[in-house]
């Protein structure tokens, strides 16, 4: 029998790289994501549509999909089974770029798998095997990516504890926009954990600023109070901008989004390409995407809250 297993992306409002060194981040899942489906099989084998690649555990892996053997082969482990698994994975974020795509493929993959194999693991198991992937590709994830592809929602997180989730007074839609260039998030995290080195007074304030402005920027998200919230995007950006993990492509798409009439905008995730988010007015998410298109831009609005993983038996939906 066959289960399917869709994980969302995720979108960093406040507190990226800050994370990694105990800040508070606040996050949300986005409406793209990653559907894997699994079956009981004789070995384990992984197809990736998406990367038009395979791995069977008799053969020698292509380097992408390592970290999804890996996952099988935990989340086997874990659930004390002698049987392989056939796991099909099927993604539309853009890998390397800011949206938690390997993290929504390894907490779908655990999912589905175990739930193919007749076990049924709380989210916390969920999270816990899906990290182990994710130390695979990043080193020192804080977690934050796997916590929002499994619960869902808008989660204020700190890592090594559990995610908690905001509730929202009223709908708020973010405009995505993809620079189209990848880059790694490992390579990211250990240039911005240099500065922690040459400058470790300075590095520890700037910690504990981004947690306050995490609260803050959750609170007024929760409030619906858009103008503090952009007013904090802003900062952070200029902070990671100033601390070397933007490019001059990312500032200028913070900058047109601004003009463009946002009242917030900045990098999501590692920097140094993949993705910015903007916050515009109630009301003009959708004339601001139009602007940004015409301008070059592949601008989407995402509208908050969203689920987090979702388990069903079957056809795919
Ligand atoms: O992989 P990305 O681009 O979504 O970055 C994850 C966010 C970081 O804070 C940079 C790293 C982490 O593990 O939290």
């Amino acid at each position: 029998m066959k289960f399917f297993a869709r994980a969302p992306g995720k979108i960093i409002i406040t507190g990226e790289h800050f994370v990694v060194h105990g800040s508070l981040a606040l996050a949300a899942a986005i409406d793209r994501g990653a559907l894997v489906e699994a079956e009981a099989f004789e070995r384990i084998e992984v197809v990736s549509k998406n990367l038009g690649l395979s791995a069977s555990g008799t053969k020698k892996s292509p380097r992408p999909l390592k970290p999804t053997l890996e996952t099988i082969k935990d989340t086997l482990e874990f659930v004390g089974e002698r049987r392989g698994a056939r796991v099909v994975i099927n993604s539309d974020l853009p890998v390397s770029s800011g949206l938690g795509s390997s993290s929504a493929v390894a907490v779908a993959t655990v999912a589905a798998t175990s739930s193919a194999l007749g076990h049924k693991l709380s989210l916390e198991e969920i999270v816990d095997l899906a990290m182990v992937s994710e130390k695979v590709v990043h080193g020192r994830p804080s977690g934050v990516d796997v916590n929002v592809a499994a619960y869902g929602g808008v989660i204020l997180f700190r890592m090594g504890e559990r995610p908690r989730q905001i509730k929202l007074n009223k709908n708020v839609e973010f405009i995505i926009s993809y620079s189209g260039i990848e880059r790694k998030t490992s390579r990211m995290v250990a240039k911005f954990s240099d500065m922690r080195q040459m400058y470790p007074n300075i590095f520890a304030s700037l910690v504990l600023s981004s947690s306050r402005l995490t609260e803050m920027a959750t609170d007024a998200l929760a409030k619906s109070d858009l103008t503090t919230l952009g007013t904090i995007m802003n900062f952070f950006h200029m902070v990671l901008s100033r601390l070397g993990v933007s490019t001059r492509k990312l500032d200028d798409m913070v900058e047109g989004a601004l003009e463009a009439g946002c009242l917030g905008a900045k990098l999501t995730g590692a920097g140094g390409g993949g993705c910015t988010i903007a916050l515009p007015r109630y009301g003009e998410a959708k004339i601001i995407e139009e602007v940004l298109k015409k301008r070059g831009s592949d601008a989407s609005i995402v509208r908050l809250p969203l689920g987090g993983v979702k388990v069903w038996k079957g056809e795919s939906q």
